[in-house]
């Protein structure tokens, strides 16, 4: 693998993460990139004037390039019994689960992607993008860890080392942002809706998944004590079983509640929720329609959305 180190990018003023750094990863066309003094209109900052420069990228050319991931087998998407199956082994064996959930949610996409600029926001390895990149869209990976980056780019994906708070695109940028399971660990998610709204054009979409917190599976790791709360239920499950394996709540997982998303986005100008319904089962969306009940009886819960024009 060729890695060629260029100069950072200067953060954004307002970014309170951590992270305060990008950087790229993998091969594809030019993507506009925002800097750091260029408004937010996008009547004023025209992508096709805000290429990006790969100066200010460190870009790592992957050996090879390929839109299939390990354990795609190009067979189609799996039914909801398959998956269910895989589901049980995803511990152990996450790959085929995750790769076949997204070629499964492909196939149920309602929006075009084919040609289409879409971005993958935190994007993992690269299941989504891999799958959006099979059905012929051009995509650019997001996520804020290196090694799934490096996972993304050895597969031939366009990835970029990134904080979904502080995109580092130009206003308009994709006709399309792909956002799974991704919400729930992030601690401010109207920042990363500030951003979606802010880099997709006008008449664009959003399809974006997360694990609502009473959800059956809602505390991750630590599921089911999460229903004890937050902070209790973390404290009686490392009392039992030591430090969760991954997503210790306030670490890189926190509450996110599906009324509270919703009465955000409704209050939004930028944004129209076009549909809301729980993942896995979406012919039962009237469970979306009772407060506290969706709550726990959602297990993901999918929100479609519209850059409004
Ligand atoms: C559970 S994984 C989901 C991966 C993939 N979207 C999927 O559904 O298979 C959540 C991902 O979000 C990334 N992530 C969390 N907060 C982020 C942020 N603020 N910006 C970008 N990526 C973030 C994590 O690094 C992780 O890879």
């Amino acid at each position: 693998m060729l890695a060629v180190r260029l100069r950072a990018r200067p953060a954004r003023a307002r970014l309170r993460g951590p992270v305060r750094r990008f950087r790229s990863a993998g091969s594809g066309p030019p993507v506009p990139v925002r800097r750091a003094h260029e408004p937010k209109d996008p009547m004023t900052s025209s992508p096709s004037t805000t290429v990006a420069d790969p100066a200010q990228q460190q870009v790592v050319l992957p050996a090879r390039a390929t839109s299939g991931g390990p354990a795609s087998n190009q067979t189609g998407p799996a039914s909801r019994l398959d998956l269910f199956r895989m589901a049980l082994s995803e511990e152990e064996d996450p790959e085929p689960f995750y790769t076949k959930l997204a070629e499964r949610s492909m196939a149920e996409l309602p929006f075009p992607v084919c040609a289409r600029r879409v971005l993958d926001l935190g994007s993992g390895p690269g299941y989504y993008s891999r799958a959006l990149a099979r059905s012929g869209a051009e995509v650019v990976a997001i996520d804020l860890s290196p090694p799934n980056v490096h996972a993304a780019a050895a597969s031939g994906l366009r990835a970029l080392l990134s904080d979904g708070t502080n995109l580092p695109f130009a206003d308009g940028t994709f006709d399309g942002v792909m956002c799974s399971n991704m919400l729930e660990h992030t601690p401010t998610p109207e920042d990363i809706f500030d951003e979606i709204e802010r880099v997709l054009r006008p008449g664009g979409w959003a399809w974006v998944s997360w694990t609502n917190w009473y959800s059956p599976w809602g505390g991750h790791s630590i599921t089911p004590w999460h229903y004890f709360g937050p902070r209790l239920g973390a404290r009686l499950y490392m009392a039992l079983f030591g430090p969760p394996t991954k997503n210790l709540p306030y670490d890189t997982l926190w509450p996110t509640h599906i009324g509270r998303t919703l009465r955000q986005l409704r209050a939004r100008k930028g944004l129209r929720l076009l549909d809301a319904v729980p993942r896995y089962y979406p012919s039962q969306r009237w469970i979306m329609k009772v407060p506290g009940l969706r709550e726990v009886v959602t297990w993901n819960c999918l929100l479609l959305l519209e850059r409004v024009r």
